[in-house]
């Protein structure tokens, strides 16, 4: 009876620490929480877009720092506008689907993004990429 008492406390007392180890040391999310898409809206078009028929997921994370063939995509609208001088970040995120080879992301020379992904897709669709490319900050 006492043992059975003394090991319930002492499963108590371990629990209670696990928790408060998870509580406090719950790192940072990794990947920023992305806005809530509206339904229907050009961005949430975009996004099924950008992980199912544009196959863009299976070669962009969109971790920070993970590559899979292609860069990140985290936080693509940020640098997006500073690629190419002259273009705005819509433009360059245009450029980079339909011409990607006009602009070659640095260390990626050797697996330069094949131009046919773009005819997989209708200009509205790509647009809609585009959109929701600019709300991953
Ligand atoms: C087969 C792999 C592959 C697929 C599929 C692919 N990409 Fe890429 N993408 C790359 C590679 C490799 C690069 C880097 C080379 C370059 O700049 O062209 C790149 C570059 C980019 C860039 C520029 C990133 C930067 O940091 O400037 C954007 C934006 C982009 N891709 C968007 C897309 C979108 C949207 C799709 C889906 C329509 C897509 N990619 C599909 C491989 C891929």
């Amino acid at each position: 009876m006492r043992q059975t008492k003394h090991y319930t406390l002492h499963f108590l007392i371990t629990v209670g620490i696990a928790l408060l180890i998870v509580a406090c040391g719950t790192p940072a999310p990794e990947v920023p929480p992305t806005p809530t898409l509206a339904p229907g809206s050009p961005e949430a078009l975009g996004k099924a877009i950008f992980q199912g028929s544009g196959s863009c997921a299976t070669c962009h994370s969109l971790k920070t720092n993970v590559r899979i063939v292609g860069p990140s995509l985290s936080g693509i609208n940020d640098v997006a506008g500073t690629r190419v001088e002259g273009l705005t970040a819509e433009e360059y995120l245009l450029q980079s689907i339909m011409r990607p080879n006009d602009y070659i992301v640095e260390g990626y020379e050797n697996v330069a993004m094949d131009p046919t992904i773009a005819l997989r897709l209708s200009l509205e669709e790509i647009n809609q990429v585009v959109a929701y490319l600019q709300t991953l900050e």
